[in-house]
């Protein structure tokens, strides 16, 4: 197993060094919770980012499942927070600032801006839903931009493809 190889110097090139490099660690490995931790351990090793990591639907709620960062809360109820909003809305919520998102949960106070991008069920299944949240917080307001967006929803795209 190699260790993760990032050169690139803008935000842009590190992610595209950054997934195909993912999608060798996930290759031939159908477990989520596997995959779904290294994927939090690469992000951090990359961006070193305050907090990564996701959120698993497991019945009425959002249960914390692998992450990189300080200690977290455990559960997240539909349509509660960012997370739970971006479950509820099936769709990437991008806050510059977590001041201004009403009902924002503060995990951290140390945390700024968030991304949270919804993880759907494999092609495979016989419905599909929103089965998981990437959550993604930065210690800088305004961090996260379409960038961000475009590629974390493309993580999550190909990260669903592997169960
Ligand atoms: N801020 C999130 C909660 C999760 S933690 O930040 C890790 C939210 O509002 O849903």
């Amino acid at each position: 197993m190699e260790a993760l190889l990032i050169t690139g110097n803008s935000k842009i090139e590190k992610y595209q060094e950054l997934l195909p490099q993912l999608e060798a660690l996930w290759a031939g490995e159908p477990d989520l919770i596997a995959n779904m931790a290294n994927t939090a351990a690469a992000l951090m090793a990359t961006f070193q980012f305050h907090w990564v990591g996701f959120y698993l639907v497991k019945e009425d709620a959002l249960v914390l499942g692998p992450f990189q960062g300080p200690v977290a809360c455990t559960r997240i109820g539909f349509g509660k927070g960012v997370c739970g909003h971006a479950w509820q809305a099936q769709q990437t919520i991008l806050v510059p600032d977590v001041e201004k998102f009403p009902g924002h949960i503060a995990c951290s106070a140390l945390s700024r801006s968030e991304i949270v991008v919804p993880v759907w069920s494999s092609e495979k299944s016989p419905k599909k839903a929103v089965i998981a949240v990437l959550d993604v917080d930065s210690e800088w307001e305004n961090h996260f931009d379409e960038t961000d967006k475009a590629f974390l929803e493309k993580l999550c795209f190909s990260l669903s493809k592997t169960i």
